[in-house]
């Protein structure tokens, strides 16, 4: 254990050709760390090449590791609610996530979500950015402070950068917004709203930037 930890590295799983199409089956065979074992399956991004927005979460759900495919359960409803009222085409929008691998404890029936470590999300993080390189994408919109974390930096914080610009090479606009399960988190509809309305009012920013 301790020495696959050591070692956890997607690097020597990624294909020669680095088209969606290469990565995404080469991803489905990933022993890159251990989480790829109790999981269902791998998910990899979703979303064309052509995509002009790239948007990071953290790792798949429950759902997601069913099937195979990222924000397909109540957290991409979220998002999807949001997209509908900004505007903005999910055809433009490739979704992907930071760990491709449902990471979870058992506890009778349920599995429930656990923050991936450090380790597990750098050992991931090659074929994110891959993923970047082949999207090349004008904007990109982190999702959280795990995707903020990986792909900024450890010191990244969500509360600092948050509807502002973030100064990064990796996009013409890079912008950080909560994760939406963080809406679904709320604990009163109340507060539900307001993070909605946070959330949509983000992405509305990205809605601009695209239009202008
Ligand atoms: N949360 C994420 O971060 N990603 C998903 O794909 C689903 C939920
Ligand atoms: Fe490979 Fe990432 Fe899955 Fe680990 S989580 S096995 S690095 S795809």
């Amino acid at each position: 254990m301790e020495r696959t930890e050591h070692r956890a590295d997607a690097t020597p799983f990624l294909p020669a050709r680095r088209d969606l199409r290469a990565l995404r089956a080469a991803a489905a065979a990933c022993r890159g760390c251990h989480l790829h074992a109790p999981a269902t399956q791998t998910v990899f991004g979703a979303g064309l090449k052509r995509s002009r927005v790239m948007m990071v979460g953290e790792m798949p759900g429950d759902r997601e590791d069913l099937a195979g495919h990222p924000f397909v359960g109540p957290a991409g409803r979220e998002l999807d609610k949001a997209l509908a009222a900004t505007g903005i085409d999910r055809r433009d929008v490739y979704i992907t996530n930071v760990v491709k691998h449902f990471k979870f404890e058992e506890r009778g029936k349920r599995r429930i979500h656990q923050t991936p470590k450090r380790f597990e999300m750098d050992a991931c993080l090659p074929w994110l950015r891959a993923e970047l390189a082949a999207v090349g994408p004008e904007v990109l919109v982190l999702l959280g402070a795990t995707a903020g974390k990986a792909l900024i930096g450890p010191s990244f914080k969500l509360g600092a950068v948050r509807g502002r610009p973030v100064a990064s090479d990796l996009a013409a606009l890079v912008t950080a917004t909560a994760h939406p399960s963080a809406i679904l988190r709320a604990p009163d509809d109340e507060s539900r709203r307001a993070a909605r309305r946070d959330f949509t009012s983000d992405l509305g920013a990205v809605a601009a930037f695209l239009a202008r």
